[in-house]
């Protein structure tokens, strides 16, 4: 039977106004790590793409790693045309300095009011682009999980989406546990439960297995 392609991306994106200041957000990565080892085990071809993260490299997996979210659109859109499905799990930093300096600049240099800009919406940009591929996206909230992700689900035109809150105690953001649903285009909602991200990985990756590909190609479950 023939691979699955999967592309993943995972972690956050770095956006320098000069070599070594950055906007970015505290995503660590754990999330799209775990999809991508799971879809490894489950004998998917998986290509990880990720921003800076200080996790281990998933072994028998193509691992391209970036810094920017431009840098991250660019391998996402060359290994997208080969994929059957896209698990965009990235924080992708929303803005950007508009100016980058190219040294170092002093305290005294430091625009306090930067001008920014817009970073390319990846899965937006992919999903004019999509031939037969499924599109999964994630959402984090702080508020309105559920119909924030909906809504963002319909602008991107994905197939699914994953929603988690990320406010206060119950924030996903680098933590090990995750309480996550997953949404469809219907509007179906589907609990996946408090666990380990290891363990939702291992939910979504089953999920998505059964929904798009048939059941034949169902991993083996660690739940
Ligand atoms: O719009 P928002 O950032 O909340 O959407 C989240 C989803 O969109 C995630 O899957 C994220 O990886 C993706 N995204 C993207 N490009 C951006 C911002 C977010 O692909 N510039």
């Amino acid at each position: 039977m023939k691979k699955i392609r999967c592309l993943v991306s995972a972690g956050p994106t770095r956006e320098y106004f000069d070599p070594v200041r950055y906007i970015s957000n505290p995503s660590s990565g754990k999330m799209g790590y775990a999809i991508a080892e799971t879809a490894r085990d489950a004998g998917w071809d998986v290509t990880l793409v990720s921003g800076p993260c200080f996790l281990k490299v998933p072994k028998d997996v193509r691992f391209v790693s970036v810094t920017s979210a431009q840098d991250m659109l660019e391998a996402c859109k060359k290994y997208f045309i080969e994929s059957d499905i896209l698990i965009m799990s990235a924080a992708v930093s929303d803005v950007r300095p508009a100016e980058k300096s190219s040294r170092k600049l002093k305290k005294s240099e430091i625009d306090l009011n930067p001008r920014l800009e817009r970073t390319p919406d990846i899965l937006l940009t992919l999903s004019k682009e999509k031939k037969k591929q499924i599109l999964v996206g994630f959402a984090a909230e702080t508020e309105n999980v559920r119909e924030y992700a909906l809504k963002k689900l319909e602008q991107k035109n994905l197939d699914c989406i994953v929603a988690n809150c990320v406010s206060g105690e119950k924030s996903a953001f680098a933590s090990d546990e995750n309480d996550i649903d997953m949404i469809m285009r219907s509007g179906e909602i589907i609990d996946f439960k408090p666990a380990s991200k290891i363990i939702l990985a291992s939910r979504i990756i089953e999920f998505l297995s059964v929904r798009f590909f048939g059941a034949n190609a169902k991993p083996k479950s660690k739940i």
